[in-house]
């Protein structure tokens, strides 16, 4: 028996190494940042440390340029500011983002596989949800309000110390759903915490997935993955709601459309009916909007709460903003669009201290030449390097600095809101990525941020346990993902 384990290793590492050199093999024609020596696996593995720390190198040494690094898939072209409308405007033919997900997240195992070959329902979040953010408005806010109340529990003026990424995460998982399922389901402890948990595992699993040669994977795949569990999780909620619905529609005929919810599950089962789908098929789509959803926003707001904490000098200015626009126009989509410092600190935020160093990863499909001549051969990925841009000075003036209302200032000088908007995607803002891929839920995302800062700084205080004014945790690098402390708490009181 142990003889056999060995001759399998000894066979898995072969082909493992002859499928790295084979994406090896072919080089770019950007220059090579680091040693590619033992086919690069030295700086590949380096990477998961000094990911970041490469990118700033890089950016200098070849003054904002293309370069390349061997990474554990093969080379990988980080390209700057100048290339943002190539990788843009390249269609999947050429420069693929599904391929560089799958490459990266192995969504076919870790989610499923007929939502990563035909994910028609990010068309569905992209249109029909982001059309109904102003009406669902007070439904999220309160969503937004409750959740806080309920996660936090807070009486008198008593300090109550949190762990912040626990507490977003719960309030995120709710609103989402809130927007989602709808209530009594976005409440169900059980179903929200299939989301949470689920979500924490996909990029972990992909990864592992990934570094098995493709015959291997989809064994690997059922070994590793949560995904099995959370859709049977998310089916025993999901199947009957679905069903019910259905027989209602057959039921009520045209009074159906005058009735029916208004919530995603509503309108992926309406889009569903052109592809054929089963109730089962709809749910894993839902729980794939869930892991794009849940620790995206948790973990970027975390950071957005660290900033808030570690600066308190900004929540009266903050909360001025809330209150102006809360006066005109009630608690409304239309105040939220008015609260510009709001959405500045946000901008800013994640600006300085985002989720990830990189941004709009494609694959390349075939040989191909960029607009400034470096040749990019079939199999090396295309990755935007954020970091260097996102800290460039000459777009940021004093980039290392947070700036709260870097945007908000702009737009009082007289640049265009839009332009300056958190959820607006851009060469200089690569947070949401861009082109046909840019985030489909990026507007859902902003107006979430949006109202639970907007919310913190009406009802609440908030400062670090045992940091002083101005201090903010390190952040934690795993290779190009930004994590903040898990391990600082931080301190929540109600507001006088
Ligand atoms: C702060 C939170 C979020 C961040 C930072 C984020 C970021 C991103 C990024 C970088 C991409 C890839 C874009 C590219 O490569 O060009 C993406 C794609 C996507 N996001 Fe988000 N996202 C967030 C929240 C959400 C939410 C709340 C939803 C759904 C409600 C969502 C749904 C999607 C979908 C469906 C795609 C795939 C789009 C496509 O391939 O056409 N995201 N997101």
């Amino acid at each position: 028996m142990a003889l056999q384990w060995d001759v399998i290793l000894a066979f898995v590492l072969i082909v493992s190494l002859i499928s790295a050199v084979q994406s090896r093999s072919r080089k770019s024609s950007a220059p090579v940042l680091t040693s590619d020596w033992f086919f690069g696996y030295p700086t590949a593995l380096k990477m998961f440390t000094q990911y970041r720390p490469m990118l700033v190198e890089g950016y200098a040494k070849f003054n904002k340029h293309a370069f390349q690094v061997p990474g554990i898939k093969g080379w990988i072209v980080f390209v700057g500011r100048e290339l943002y409308d190539d990788v843009r405007k390249a269609r999947d033919d050429s420069l693929s983002m599904p391929e560089q997900v799958k490459d990266t997240v192995a969504l076919e195992y870790t989610i499923d596989r007929a939502v990563a070959l035909d994910p028609w329902h990010n068309s569905v979040v992209r249109k029909q949800m982001t059309q109904a953010l102003g009406a669902k408005f007070p439904e999220i806010y309160d969503e937004i309000t409750s959740a806080f109340q309920d996660e936090l529990k807070l009486s008198g003026k008593e300090w109550k110390p949190v762990y912040a990424h626990d507490l977003i995460i719960h309030i995120v998982c709710r609103a989402s759903n809130r927007l989602f399922v709808g209530l009594p389901l976005c409440r169900d402890p059980v179903y929200t915490q299939i989301s949470r948990d689920f979500s924490g595992t996909v990029m972990f699993s992909g990864f592992l997935i990934n570094l098995f040669p493709t015959f291997l994977k989809p064994l690997v795949g059922r070994w590793i993955t949560a995904a099995p569990r959370a859709r049977k999780g998310f089916e025993k909620f999901l199947v009957p709601m679905i069903k019910d619905r259905w027989r209602k529609e057959q039921e009520m005929g045209e009074l159906w459309e005058k009735d029916k919810p208004s919530d995603l599950l509503q309108w992926v089962m309406d889009a569903s009916k052109e592809h054929d789908s089963t109730p089962e098929d709809i749910t894993n789509r839902l729980l794939g909007v869930n892991f794009a959803a849940t620790h995206t926003t948790s973990l970027s707001f975390t950071h957005v709460v660290y900033w808030l904490a570690a600066r308190p000098e900004c929540a009266s200015i903050l909360r001025e903003d809330v209150d102006e626009a809360v006066a005109k126009h009630g608690w409304t989509k239309t105040a939220l669009g008015e609260m510009h410092k709001i959405d500045s600190f946000i901008k800013e935020s994640l600006r300085v201290t985002g989720i990830g160093a990189t941004a709009m990863g494609r694959k390349a499909m075939k040989d191909l030449t960029l607009s400034d001549g470096t040749f990019v051969p079939k199999g090396a990925s295309v990755v935007m390097n954020l970091w260097g841009i996102h800290h460039d000075p000459t777009i940021f003036p004093k980039p290392l600095e947070f700036d709260p209302l870097r945007y908000s200032r702009r737009i009082e000088a007289g640049e265009s809101e839009a332009g300056n908007s958190l959820a607006t995607a851009s060469g200089e803002f690569l947070f949401w990525g861009g082109g046909s891929h840019v985030c489909a839920g990026r507007h859902f995302a902003s107006q979430e941020m949006k109202t639970m800062l907007a919310v913190i700084v009406s009802l609440y205080e908030v400062k670090f346990e045992g940091l002083a004014d101005g201090v903010r945790p390190k952040d934690r690098w795993m290779a190009y993902s930004c994590i903040p402390d898990m391990k600082q708490r931080v301190m929540f009181r109600l507001r006088e």
